[in-house]
């Protein structure tokens, strides 16, 4: 459920009309509902309710944003951080280091120091060899990092291959058969607390089954660690839950799952964390557009918006579907390719699609948009860097500006041998 609902014909984000952002901001522009994020953050607690020890780490990669990220603090989340960067943003947004969890297959040794220094709760480690460099790194400043070790289960996620993150092809996690000799390892070395295990499968997962099918195997190896008398305190499942793009489509609730993990831990007896992401922020957020002329086509006539891929990377990368709506509708349909203004065929939000009839000038929306969408989006071709905004009842406000193509340029120099 979200709050973005026609009253009197027009599009609202919760009380305001999207007009009124759009004619105040200008477009292309992000709008966040606070009563949204709120109410998928409360949801995804409350599915959780029966699990005896719950860390809730909201995946700021889906939704980085200061003001997200703040509200989410307040509702008691904390964080799961892939670089120095997203730690900083949890950290400003007043989420105790103590509750982020720094994950990423990645991590410099720099940044990873700078976890440890500002006393992050746990990483996950993604190979044998960042966890040799993290225990040196904490032993060097005489600390011992908590750390868990992310494995990777060998399962189908069954999504788009480029969020498919738990197949042995894929970089994630160290394969599944040579993990316990890789945390025993781990847990003999004095920079580290080795206290558990780390899995994700991949992102919009639309079955339970895989899941279930991940954190089976992660109980097998919790159990066969601490037969060998280690300790396996904390057990984290990773985010991945789906939302529905299109309407009428249904997902896995947040019910189910949590009655899935209370099902395959119940005895446990371990910390269990979760790595939410797009199923809080994912139908909190849309992209707001106006259309700047429609173009006669072979097939169909160009609905050419002012949002275009950098602004919304999704459609072009993973062929991802956005419900395309007219902030104030007039009842007629047209069938329509909807492509934004960047000079390629990728630039391309939908082909051949039954859409309300809009026309130069028009406002309109792409649902869904509030997860992956502003936090992917770039410069290309010298276009502004996308602003959004965040609604809460009849108030909103900026939440980030518009970053002008002067901006950028104004970053950029001569070198002495050009001028
Ligand atoms: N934890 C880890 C370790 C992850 O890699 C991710 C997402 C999450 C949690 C959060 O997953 P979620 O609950 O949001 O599914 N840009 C792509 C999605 C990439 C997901 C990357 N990892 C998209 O637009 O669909």
């Amino acid at each position: 459920m979200d709050h973005f609902t026609f009253r009197d014909g027009v599009l609202h984000a919760e009380d305001v009309p999207l007009g009124t952002i759009a004619d105040a901001v200008a477009t292309p522009c992000y709008v966040y509902s606070r009563a949204t994020l709120t109410r998928h953050a409360r949801v995804f607690r409350e599915a959780l309710s029966r699990l005896p020890r719950v860390h809730l780490a909201f995946a700021l990669k889906s939704n980085p944003n200061l003001a997200v990220v703040k509200l989410l603090a307040d509702e008691g989340y904390g964080a799961d951080v892939v670089s120095a960067g997203e730690m900083a943003r949890a950290l400003a947004a007043g989420i105790p280091a103590s509750g982020i969890v720094f994950s990423g297959v990645g991590k410099r040794g720099d940044e990873m120091a700078r976890a440890l220094a500002a006393g992050i709760g746990q990483f996950n480690l993604e190979s044998e060899e960042e966890g040799v460099e993290l225990a040196a790194i904490a032993a060097s400043l005489g600390r011992r990092a908590a750390a868990a070790l992310r494995v990777n289960p060998d399962v189908d996620a069954g999504t788009h291959g480029k969020i498919s993150t738990g197949k042995a092809e894929n970089k994630f996690g160290v394969p599944f058969d040579r993990a316990q000799g890789i945390f025993t390892r781990l847990a003999a070395l004095a920079g580290l607390e080795m206290r558990g295990l780390a899995v994700h499968i991949g992102s919009q997962l639309s079955s339970l089954d895989p899941l279930e099918a991940a954190f089976v195997k992660l109980g097998g190896l919790m159990r066969d660690l601490r037969g060998q008398g280690l300790a396996v305190s904390h057990m984290d499942l990773g985010g991945g839950l789906g939302v529905p793009y299109r309407a009428g489509e249904h997902f896995p609730s947040p019910e189910a799952y949590g009655a899935m993990v209370a099902r395959v831990s119940r005895d446990w007896d371990a910390t269990l964390m979760f790595e939410p992401g797009r199923v809080i922020t994912g139908n909190s957020g849309v992209l707001l557009t106006r259309v700047i002329r429609v173009k006669p086509g072979a097939s169909a006539p160009f609905v050419i918006v002012d949002a275009a891929m950098n602004d919304l990377a999704r459609p072009a990368l993973y062929d991802a579907w956005h419900d395309f709506l007219a902030v104030a509708p007039t009842g007629a349909r047209m069938t329509a390719h909807i492509v934004g203004p960047i000079c390629e065929s990728s630039d391309t939000f939908a082909m051949n699609r039954a859409i309300d009839r809009v026309g130069a000038g028009d406002l309109a929306i792409f649902r869904t948009a509030g997860a992956y969408g502003a936090t992917m989006a770039n410069t290309y071709n010298s276009r502004a860097l996308v602003p959004e905004v965040m609604v809460d009842g009849a108030r909103w406000a900026l939440v980030a500006r518009r970053i002008d193509p002067a901006t950028i340029l104004a970053a950029e120099s001569l070198p002495d041998f050009l001028t």
